[in-house]
């Protein structure tokens, strides 16, 4: 099976990715934390509280950056609750992070497993710092699974999906690694709505009825502006469309660069390149989609 690092600024979707990849019999040989969706002492208990839960206290945890390469760090985003996990209270664990920071722990675990895949649902910041500090990182990552960035439609703004947005300087610098990409930007997340009903038959178990409490803190958010209850599943869409290709519907292989002007508008947003080496997906079929998730809780 797969060999991974996962970096996350765990919110709800990037917990219900983290349980979807033990589930699945992801060999997860780390997980490195980043500020994002909330702050990352914040994210680093979060992960430590999930692994907890599912019984896999044994996957080390390492603490990353506190804020992006240049941009000020936001606030958190409120769709996620005050602590990230919709306010959903999980027993605390008592495992700690490990003492080395997030992008040293990346080059060593790369190391110790070459060919290892990097999954990162988060701002680019510990990925950009750790190929940044050992540029021979790249003999040992095969591919980079993503979530970030947007082609037609962002989430913080028109053109902008909040974790390349978040640290901007940082998404351009990966995407100009050469290193080959499998990309989920925001398009094909925002065509496909999980209603309620949908989201109950798909996740089933302990783990899926914490998947539905979290989630009623972005339904009961998304109901107030939409008028409807749903989620997306941003986060869980790389990794499964990673290792399901029959769920992806249209992808095109082409480059994607960050608007880094200072001032602008336009700054955090994402375009397409003329290059080629990032696969981006564009739709994803939602039927095999769900059951990928029913096949696994
Ligand atoms: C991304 O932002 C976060 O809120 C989600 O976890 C996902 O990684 C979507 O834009
Ligand atoms: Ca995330």
């Amino acid at each position: 099976n797969y060999k991974m690092i996962i970096d996350t600024d765990c919110g709800i979707d990037d917990a219900v990715t983290i349980m979807s990849a033990i589930k699945y019999g992801i060999d997860i040989v780390g997980i490195t934390t980043v500020s994002g969706n909330v702050y990352v002492d914040q994210v680093t208990d979060n992960v430590l509280r999930i692994l907890n839960f599912m019984g896999r206290n044994d996957i080390k945890v390492f603490k990353g950056a506190h804020k992006p390469l240049i941009s000020e760090k936001t606030t958190p985003a409120k769709i996620h609750g005050e602590n990230g996990l919709g306010n959903v209270e999980l027993e605390k664990s008592e495992k700690i992070a490990e003492e080395i920071p997030a992008p040293f722990a990346i080059y060593k675990l790369a190391k110790e497993n070459p060919g290892i895949i990097l999954l990162t649902l988060g701002p680019l910041t510990n990925i950009a710092m750790a190929f940044n500090l050992y540029p021979e990182l790249k003999n040992y990552v095969s591919k980079i699974v993503s979530m970030g960035g947007a082609v037609n439609v962002g989430n913080v703004t028109r053109f902008a999906e909040f974790n390349f947005f978040y640290d901007p300087e940082a998404a351009e610098f990966v995407l100009r690694l050469g290193i080959p990409i499998h990309l989920v930007p925001w398009d094909p997340v925002v065509s496909t709505p999980i209603f309620e009903d949908e989201l109950k038959e798909t996740f089933k178990g302990k783990e899926g009825a914490l998947i539905l409490q979290m989630e009623k803190a972005v339904m009961d958010f998304v109901e107030k502006s939409r008028g409807v209850r749903g989620v997306f599943l941003p986060d869980p869409m790389a990794l499964v469309t990673f290792l399901s290709p029959n769920i992806i519907k249209s992808k095109i292989n082409t480059s994607m660069h960050m608007e880094l002007s200072h001032g602008s508008l336009m700054r955090g947003a994402s375009f397409i390149g003329e290059g080629h080496g990032t696969e981006i997906i564009m739709e994803v079929d939602k039927r095999n989609f769900l059951d990928f998730f029913k096949n696994i809780f």
